[in-house]
C-alpha cells in the first residue's frame, strides 16, 4: 500500500500503524484520515494480523489534534460534515473493529488525537505524554466523540472540566484517571503494546471479537448489552475456536485456535 501520511507494517501479527507528520505533530487532515481508515480496514481484515497497535512518528506526539489549517475557514454545514465523516471513516470505525487496537500514546494527544487514542480498545502510555481536548480554546468542541468517549473513560466530572477549561494532564494523572492502562519510558512504549499484544494472541481472535462488541454495546444507546452478551456467548458455541478452547483444556495441551 502506498500511504502518504501514514506507515504501515505487520509483524508477528502485530500491524503497526504509525501516524506520520511530525513536522505538523501528526495532526490529522483530511488526507491521513483517509488513510488511517484504509489502513485500519486492510489490517482488520487480514486474518494473519491479530493486534493493531496505533502510534506517533517522532518524540514529541501522538497526534496534536485534528488539523486546524483545513477547518478554520469552515462554515456550519462543513463543520458538521467534518465530523460526521470523520466519526464513520476513523473513530466510530476503529470503536467497532473486529480486531483489538491498543493506542501507543507517545507524547501530545490533543483534541482529535486524544478522541482516536479514546476511540482505540485501550491505551499506553510514555511518561512525557499529555493529553486534553483544547477545542473550547479554539471556539469549537470536540467532534470526533470526545464529549461523549472521555466521560465514558474517566467520568463526568473530571470530563467536564477537562474540556471546558480545555486543560492537559500528564500521563500519570491519565493513568490515576484510568485514561490510559499503563505509563513507562518513551523507549519501552512499543516494546509494552507488543508485550500486551503477546499476551492477547494466545487467546481466541474469534471470542476476542465477540467479546469487543459485547462491552462496546454497554456504551451505545439502545443497545441492551446484557442481551448482545447471551447471544455473541451462545455463538461462541458454534464456533472452532471453542471447540479446540475447550477440547486443548481437558487434553491438558495449548490451545491452537484457528484464528479469524
Ligand atoms: N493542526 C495543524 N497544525 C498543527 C496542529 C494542529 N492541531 N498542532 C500543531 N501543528 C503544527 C504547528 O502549526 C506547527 O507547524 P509550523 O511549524 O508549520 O508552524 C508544528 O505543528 C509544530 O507545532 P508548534 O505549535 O510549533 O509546537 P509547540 O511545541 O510550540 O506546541 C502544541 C505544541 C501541541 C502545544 C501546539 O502545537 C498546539 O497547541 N497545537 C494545537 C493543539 C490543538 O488545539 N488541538 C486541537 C485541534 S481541534
Amino acid at each position: 500500500m502506498d500511504f502518504q501520511n501514514i506507515l504501515f507494517q505487520v509483524n508477528n501479527s502485530i500491524a503497526q500503524i504509525t501516524i506520520n507528520r511530525p513536522s505538523k505533530l501528526n495532526a490529522l487532515n483530511k488526507a491521513t484520515i483517509q488513510e488511517l481508515h484504509e489502513a485500519f480496514d486492510t489490517a482488520d481484515k487480514d486474518k494473519a494480523v491479530k493486534v493493531i497497535i496505533v502510534t506517533g512518528s517522532g518524540e514529541k506526539a501522538f497526534v496534536a489534534g485534528a488539523d486546524i489549517s483545513e477547518f478554520a475557514h469552515f462554515d456550519v454545514e462543513n463543520g458538521s460534515k467534518l465530523a460526521q465523516k470523520g466519526q464513520e471513516l476513523l473513530f466510530d470505525f476503529v470503536e467497532n473493529l473486529s480486531t483489538p487496537v491498543i493506542a501507543a500514546v507517545n507524547g501530545f494527544a490533543l483534541g482529535g488525537g486524544l478522541e482516536l487514542a479514546m476511540a482505540c480498545h485501550f491505551r499506553v502510555a510514555s511518561d512525557n505524554a499529555k493529553m486534553g481536548l483544547p477545542e473550547t480554546s479554539l471556539g469549537v468542541i470536540p467532534g470526533y466523540g470526545g464529549t461523549q468517549r472521555l466521560p465514558q473513560l474517566i467520568g463526568k466530572g473530571r470530563a467536564m472540566e477537562l474540556v471546558v477549561t480545555a486543560g492537559m494532564i500528564d500521563a500519570q494523572t491519565a493513568l490515576n484517571y484510568g485514561l490510559v492502562n499503563h505509563v513507562t519510558t518513551q523507549d519501552d512504549l512499543l516494546p509494552l503494546a507488543e508485550k500486551i499484544a503477546g499476551k492477547i494472541m494466545r487467546n481466541s481472535s474469534v471470542a476476542i471479537s465477540k467479546a469487543i462488541k459485547a462491552v462496546n454495546a454497554n456504551f451505545k444507546d439502545g443497545v441492551d448489552g446484557f442481551a448482545i452478551e447471551i447471544e455473541e456467548f451462545g455463538n461462541c458455541f458454534g464456533t472452532e475456536d471453542f471447540t479446540e478452547g475447550t477440547t486443548a483444556f481437558l487434553e491438558k495441551r495449548k490451545a491452537d485456535f484457528p484464528g479469524k
